[in-house]
């Protein structure tokens, strides 16, 4: 439809504008000025107020406590009952300069290859692979960078498990003049030395995770000094490292309801460029890692689902089988990091002690599930799926080869479903119209598809029995005591 509608336009008498050379290449682009004013909060429409983080003895962590972590505006967002946020001008400008608003583009050629009926059967993506780091990771590292920089602090600590997060929270910081300390998930650090120098460039002093400079690092270390590592053992090196050094806080790319919120310009610039060509998504998926590129295609569109406007949407996540934290984990209280150190939040979670298996999707080995996307699956609003990474691998090269970007490890999990949604349509003569959030492109992981071309990856799912061990160890919060 946008060919045909492309080729009417076209005419020797009309020059080639903007707008109709993004139909001819089937991408969707809206001016800056439309880039979003506010972010969508899609507290006011959840089925349930959101629990607050809480500590060991019981009780909730306060506000003080929270903002001697975070920035302070953004413990204040995460704790807002406005539908929209406003976006600081600054930071409007930031996301202009990382190339915001992203195109949304149909990808007619993968459509083609999987032979899909494409009257029927219509797959969109959103590019978060534009960013100049290369994902999402952006929109909240630069609305972190810039609140913490407005409060006067000097620097942030930060983990990494993709490379991205670092990558995007290094280089915001380094525009706004502010230092960076990242623990870099040991597995990660061994695989992507492009990362590391991308973050170097950007100034950030980097530690493999577990580390031998904080007491939880060294915990691990000391057993052995090349662990794989884990997003909640950095996580918690760096909640550690930000505690005992002046001046610094805590930054966090996924997970916390502040993070998601930042994400949502992802979904209201889709909402934008969907009606703009008249159409309207009948399933939104993404791939969950914490769950903040899936939050943020997908909260924006959740609305018509909750205030019952749209009632069958569909939703789904999309995650590893060797870390199925929504799919397999329980609905609980547990803390966010392995050291026990960070607050205790609700979610689905396979155990903070949990140490997934080194699947070349660092960024999608996390225990756990941001606290609002897990009370939406706990009110089935949303499923989750979860993929062995070969067919994710696959998955990727194939979109790599019809439209012509190298997704991330962990974009291949939302596309491998995506295939597999697609076809489920065409099987069942159902209409469908598929929105997926294309979180980042792989060019830094080629270590992964060099292991698959050479008939070397592993296809690993982590076996109930462990998963039951490592669930046996939450911590035993009444929430009748403070709700
Ligand atoms: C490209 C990409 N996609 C997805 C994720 C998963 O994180 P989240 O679920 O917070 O979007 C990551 C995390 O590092 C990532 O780098």
């Amino acid at each position: 439809m946008l060919f045909k509608k492309a080729e009417q336009k076209q005419s020797l008498e009309q020059p080639i504008t903007l707008e109709s050379v993004s139909e001819l290449s089937n991408r969707v682009l809206l001016d800056n000025n439309q880039i979003p004013k506010a972010w969508f909060n899609i507290v006011p429409y959840l089925p349930e107020k959101p629990y607050p983080a809480v500590l060991a003895d019981n009780t909730p962590a306060t506000f003080e406590m929270l903002s001697q972590l975070f920035p302070i505006e953004c413990v204040k967002q995460a704790g807002s009952q406005e539908e929209f946020v406003l976006i600081p001008q600054k930071i409007r400008e930031l996301y202009a300069l990382c190339n915001r608003p992203t195109p949304l583009q149909r990808a007619f050629q993968l459509e083609k290859a999987i032979g899909v009926d494409s009257d029927r059967i219509k797959i969109f993506f959103k590019c978060e692979f534009v960013s100049p780091t290369g994902s999402h990771k952006t929109n909240t590292a630069i609305a972190q960078s810039y609140y913490g920089k407005q409060e006067g602090i000097k620097g942030f600590t930060t983990e990494t498990g993709a490379g991205q997060w670092g990558s995007a929270l290094s280089m915001a910081n380094s525009m706004m003049g502010l230092e960076t300390k990242v623990f870099q998930v040991r597995a990660s650090y061994n695989d992507k030395p492009g990362r590391r120098v991308m973050m170097q460039n950007f100034g950030a002093e980097l530690h493999p995770s577990p580390s031998d400079i904080t007491k939880t690092g060294q915990k691990f270390y000391q057993k052995n000094p090349k662990h794989p590592g884990s997003l909640g053992i950095a996580i918690a090196e760096a909640v550690e490292m930000a505690m005992t050094n002046p001046g610094y806080k805590y930054s966090l790319g996924s997970v916390l309801d502040f993070v998601l919120l930042h994400q949502t310009v992802i979904g209201l610039e889709a909402q934008l460029q969907m009606e703009k060509i008249g159409e309207q998504p009948s399933v939104i998926m993404g791939s969950i890692g914490g769950g903040s590129n899936f939050a943020g295609l997908s909260f924006p569109f959740f609305k018509e689902k909750l205030t019952g406007e749209r009632d069958e949407l569909e939703f789904i996540g999309v995650e590893p089988c060797a870390c199925p934290s929504l799919t397999k984990g329980k609905y609980t209280w547990d803390y966010g990091d392995s050291a026990k150190m960070a607050p205790i939040i609700k979610m689905y979670s396979l155990g903070a002690n949990f140490i997934p298996p080194t699947v070349h999707a660092g960024g999608l080995r996390y225990h756990g599930a941001a606290p609002l996307v897990s009370m939406l699956k706990n009110h089935s609003f949303m499923k989750s799926v979860m993929v062995h990474q070969t067919k994710t691998i696959e998955a990727g090269i194939l979109m790599a080869k019809t439209e012509g970007i190298l997704p991330a490890v962990e974009t291949n999990h939302v596309i491998a479903a995506v295939i597999d949604r697609a076809l489920e349509a065409q099987e069942n003569h159902q209409k469908c119209t598929i929105l997926f959030n294309f979180s980042g492109h792989g060019y830094f992981d080629t270590h992964a598809y060099q292991i698959y071309h050479e008939g070397k990856m592993i296809d690993y799912e982590y076996p109930d029995k462990d998963i039951q061990k490592a669930m046996e160890d939450f911590p035993p919060i009444d929430e009748n005591k403070f709700l």
